[in-house]
């Protein structure tokens, strides 16, 4: 039996056990049988929830580029790593294997210290998805500094804001990038962002469409030039375990973003593991996610946990909607990938297009698909089953956070058996239990709770970046001794889980998660708001969106509200970006609170739900007229 890659359900449940019984034994036979450390570790595991401190392998040394490039290098070199898929079905892929790979991001890495880059340092990465991006990842782990990878989605407000939280030194970017039909100036929105970040000394622009940008003199360099004078041979710097590999933002209950920081031991341990199982990775395959390398499924799952298997891992420009809506299903057919794993979102907006887009490729290399980032519904479950699986691949659901830095909760495929909606059981190491709102632990099953983690596991995250107080308030204070994740969580009969979504201000719209606070941050900056408060409630493609209760300073000010609503679509879209843009929006002439001033969302969310039959307990109910005049308004 090898811990290492579960093949049969029996062997889960052994090595399940044994994960539980004795952690620290357990990942030591893993990671020493597994990776290169440069120094073995002298404590494999030192814990306390309370402070909260994780240390995963403390003392150890190692760099995860050695791991992830130099030791394929033996019997890997031609075999590709990463296949890059451009947004033009026209424009010639890249097969970049692992000895060029190493090659480029060894080039890189010199490159980012000839600028000055040292190890510990901060570089914010806001890049498409092209190979630059995963090679820029790369060579600041290989120098050890600490990435800080912006979705080059975010809106220049929120890009400046991320940079300046953690220091960052340097940027990286590209003078555009390609979204389908659409050229997106990333330049520009790097420029203005900078007017913001005095951090900032360089930023180095990658070329990618070609449109003219202005270089600032002695701030801007084109990273071609740069590359030039670099060599192709870059000693790996050896970090310590516990050092940090990256910093990753993530949405809260408050304005402010959450820098989670990721360090470089444990992470590659566990990513690295959960990718062979939960995918059932073999030598020859081809291995696709079409997450973005901005958020932490493609940090994990594109970038780090592929390439520690030497695996093939397909990276895709574009969008599945150009040229037509069959091009996910055209890339399988043309790379015969052989495992698939997107978001429940993009089933969905497939799902709804002609049938035929599917059905004319042959999507026979599949072997297992997956989905990530939100519940998927069973409509979706059984179209991606029966359409792209042709009922004959397991579909992993896998529950994790970026905080979780790996797969949490997720069928092993051809070992577990799945049931649609649910995510089934915890990966090896993971203790997950339910809690009610007394802060007991609920026992046995067919039960309904809070899901928190009662152990920690290599990847977690271990604290948010220059706050940790934050990171214990959010994360370590609802339960005694115990990880909470903010989300609901079922258990079944047979002990498997079903996420029912979250608990907290976290709304999860088209997979991306957004805080209720920044948005409504966003909206009051208005000057004709007086405030406001924003819920989600279902959408067919999306998941959920976003439905938004404004409550104007004069209401004489609604004579223009079709203006308004673009003023605030507007103002999002500046702060945050697209993504956080609201569905609808109400008027109103005040918001449903509690006698200590709390706005109650549970009202306003069964509201834009069209769920109004039972309010639930309203004993607390301050104005419950305004309740009433909500409801005969209500855009639904
Ligand atoms: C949600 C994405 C149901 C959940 C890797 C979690 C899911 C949040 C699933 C984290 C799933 C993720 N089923 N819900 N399979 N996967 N979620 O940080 O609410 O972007 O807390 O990490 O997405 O989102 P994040």
């Amino acid at each position: 039996m090898s811990n290492y890659h579960i093949k049969h359900l029996e062997e889960y449940w052994q090595v399940y056990r044994k994960s539980v019984r004795n952690p620290e034994d357990f990942w030591e036979e893993i990671a020493e049988e597994h990776f290169l450390w440069r120094k073995k570790w002298d404590k494999v595991l030192t814990w306390d929830f309370k402070k909260p401190e994780v240390k995963w392998f403390e003392g150890a040394k190692l760099n995860i580029t050695e791991n992830c490039l130099d030791r394929h290098l033996a019997t890997r070199a031609d075999k590709t790593a990463i296949l890059f898929e451009p947004n033009d079905p026209g424009e010639k892929a890249q097969h970049i294997t692992y000895k060029e790979l190493h090659a480029r991001v060894s080039q890189f890495a010199n490159m980012l210290k000839d600028q000055g880059i040292q190890q510990g340092d901060r570089v914010c990465i806001y890049l498409p998805m092209i190979p630059e991006l995963a090679i820029s990842i790369l060579a600041c782990a290989r120098i050890g500094a600490v990435h800080s990878v912006v979705f080059a989605g975010f809106s220049a407000t929120a890009l400046a804001s991320r940079i300046n939280d953690c220091d960052c030194k340097m940027i990286i970017c590209s003078d555009g990038s390609y979204r389908g039909t659409k050229t997106i100036d990333l330049k520009n929105i790097v420029d203005e962002a900078l007017d913001n970040c005095a951090g900032i000394k360089k930023n180095l622009v990658v070329k990618r469409t070609g449109n003219q940008v202005n270089m600032r003199k002695d701030r801007d360099y084109w990273v071609e030039d740069l590359l030039a004078n670099a060599a192709t041979t870059c000693p790996a710097t050896i970090v310590d375990a516990e050092d940090p590999l990256f910093i990753l933002y993530t949405s809260g209950s408050t304005g402010k973003p959450k820098g989670m920081v990721h360090t470089t031991g444990g992470y590659m341990v566990y990513t690295a593991y959960s990718f062979k199982n939960v995918f059932q990775y073999k030598e020859n395959d081809v291995y696709w996610c079409t997450a973005d390398i901005g958020w932490i499924t493609g940090h994990s799952y594109i970038v780090y946990g592929p390439l520690a298997n030497g695996a093939t891992t397909v990276m895709f420009e574009g969008v599945p909607s150009y040229p037509d809506y069959g091009r996910f299903w055209e890339i399988v057919e043309k790379y015969k990938v052989t495992q698939f794993y997107t978001a429940p979102t993009a089933i969905r907006a497939l799902a709804k297009e002609h049938l035929d887009f599917v059905e004319k490729h042959d999507l026979s290399s599949l072997k297992v698909l997956g989905t990530v980032g939100e519940p998927i519904n069973e409509e979706a479950w059984h179209w991606y089953n029966d359409h792209v699986g042709k009922k004959n691949n397991p579909i992993v659901d896998t529950w994790w956070q970026t905080e979780t830095g790996g797969i949490m909760i997720s069928p092993i495929p051809y070992s577990t058996p799945t049931i649609p909606t649910f995510a089934t059981l915890p990966l090896p190491g993971i203790q997950p239990a339910l809690m009610d709102e007394h802060g007991q632990e609920i026992k046995g099953n067919q039960v309904e709770g809070r899901l928190t983690i009662k152990f920690p596991w290599p990847s977690m995250a271990r604290t948010i970046y220059g706050n940790h107080e934050r990171y214990r308030d959010t994360y370590f204070s609802a339960y005694d001794n115990m990880y909470f994740t903010g989300d609901g969580a079922r258990r079944d009969a047979v002990g498997y889980y079903r996420i029912t979504g979250r608990v907290d201000d976290v709304i999860i719209v088209s997979g991306h998660n957004l805080g209720t606070a920044p948005i409504e941050d966003a909206i009051n900056e208005h000057p004709a708001v007086a405030e406001s408060a924003i819920v989600g409630f279902p959408h067919d493609i999306k998941g959920n969106a976003l439905y938004g209760y404004i409550t104007l300073k004069e209401t004489g000010e609604s004579r223009r509200q079709d203006n308004l609503r673009k003023e605030i679509n507007q103002l999002i879209t500046d702060r945050i970006g697209p993504i956080a843009k609201l569905d609808k929006i109400q008027f109103t002439n005040g918001l449903p609170k509690t006698r200590s001033g709390k706005i109650m969302r549970r009202i306003l969310r069964k509201i834009a739900s069209n769920d109004t039959g039972n309010m639930g307990d309203t004993s607390t109910l301050l104005n419950p007229e305004v309740v009433q005049e909500i409801m005969d308004n209500a855009l639904v």
